[in-house]
This record gives structure tokens, sequence and C-alpha cells, in this order.
């Protein structure tokens, strides 16, 4: 966790294998749920914006998303990791996270998300964004690679990361500009952010 810290801070992004954290049979079963809500249709078409802005446009992104509720044993499991990073994250990096929400998606071929940041300055809600991956044997020529961009300068690609299972990818939601390239098969991912919201103080 000190690696991605220290990467996190001075380039913006990190990424690193689950394998390492995470037993492999859970990385399964979270693909076999994925796969499961894909194919009986439950994924929804996902938009961009919240709120008033939302609007669904197919010429900047067109996966499928299903948010995750902590509903199955597999889910649990990984919000139980999600806790300990955020811990982590907050005691290395001072960052006052203080929630987590994550979603599957699904791109078919053809499915891309274009250039975007997360989260927009000053809205301070979505602080680091966690991407990882439930494919097999993804190559180059399979697309859907999640390209990032410098901070600074957003026409420079600092990172290619193929969208193979075990893969973890960490940034910073208000700076780092990402696309996600043109899937050529079908393409599963989790998409999770911290967040730092404001949280009404009971009375
Ligand atoms: C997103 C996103 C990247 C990926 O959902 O906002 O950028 O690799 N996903 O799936
Ligand atoms: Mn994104």
């Amino acid at each position: 966790m000190a690696q991605v810290c220290n990467d996190l801070t001075e380039y913006g992004w990190a990424n690193f294998s689950v394998f390492e954290y995470l037993p492999s049979e859970l990385i399964m079963e979270l693909k076999a749920e994925v796969e499961l809500l894909h194919h009986n249709g439950i994924m929804k078409e996902a938009g961009t914006g919240r709120g008033a802005d939302h609007s669904r446009d197919r010429s900047i992104r067109r996966d499928r998303i299903a948010w995750l509720k902590g509903d199955t044993a597999a889910q649990v499991s990984l919000f139980r990791f999600f806790e300990r990073v955020r811990v982590d994250l907050n005691r290395l990096l001072f960052l006052g996270l203080n929630r987590f929400e994550a979603h599957y998606a699904s791109y078919e071929p053809g499915d891309f998300y274009r250039q975007h940041i997360d989260s927009f300055k000053g809205r301070r809600s979505r602080i680091v964004s966690v991407v990882f991956y439930l494919n097999d044997q993804w190559q180059a020529q399979d697309g859907g690679a999640l390209r990032l961009y410098n901070r600074d300068s957003p026409d420079e690609i600092c990172g290619t990361v193929l969208p193979e299972a075990g893969k973890m990818v960490l940034f910073m939601s208000e700076e780092i500009p990402h696309e996600v390239l043109t899937a050529q098969r079908t393409r599963y991912s989790v998409a999770c952010w911290f967040r730092q919201d404001e949280v009404p103080i009971p009375l």
C-alpha cells in the first residue's frame, strides 16, 4: 500500500495485482455474478453526470452497469477488502475518505467510454477511483484497454492497462483524464470510488 500511495502522489495513478491480497476464488465469484447480471439483461445503460445533469449519451459511453449493494458473500468480502484500503489511504495520504461505492460494468464488442474525469474539482465527492478487471486471457488485440492521461497535459498518455483479471488501477478522480478504448470482446470490470461526502451530524 505504501508503493500505491507513493505512485498516487507522484503520478496521480497506481496499479497492482489484487491476487496478492484477494483469493482468486473471490475474483471468480465476482466474475460469475457480473456474467449472470449481464446475460439476464439486468445491467442498465450507464449515463454521465449526476442528478439533473444526468444523461445517456451513447457517443460518450456505451457500457452497462449494476451497483453492488453488498448482498452476496462475494460482495461482502470485497467491501471488507476496500474498507482496509480506505483506512490505509486515509492513514497514508490524509484523504478523509468516508464513503465507498462500486458498480459492475460490462462492455460489449464495439463499446467504449471516451476520455473523461470521474469528478470535478470543487464538488469534493469522488476522490479516488479504483477499477479492477474480471476477464481471463485478455490480449492487446481484444481492445478495451484503460488509457490514462497525464494530469497536467491531457493529450499525453501516461499509462495503458489491459483489463485482465486481477489487475487493479487506482487514480485521483479529480485529476486523471482516462478512457476505455473500444472493446473487441465482452469486457467486465468493477469500478469503485472512495468519496469524501459531508455526513449530516446526528442530533
Ligand atoms: C468509469 C471508468 C474504466 C474502466 O467507469 O468511470 O472510467 O477501465 N472505467 O472500466
Ligand atoms: Mn472513469
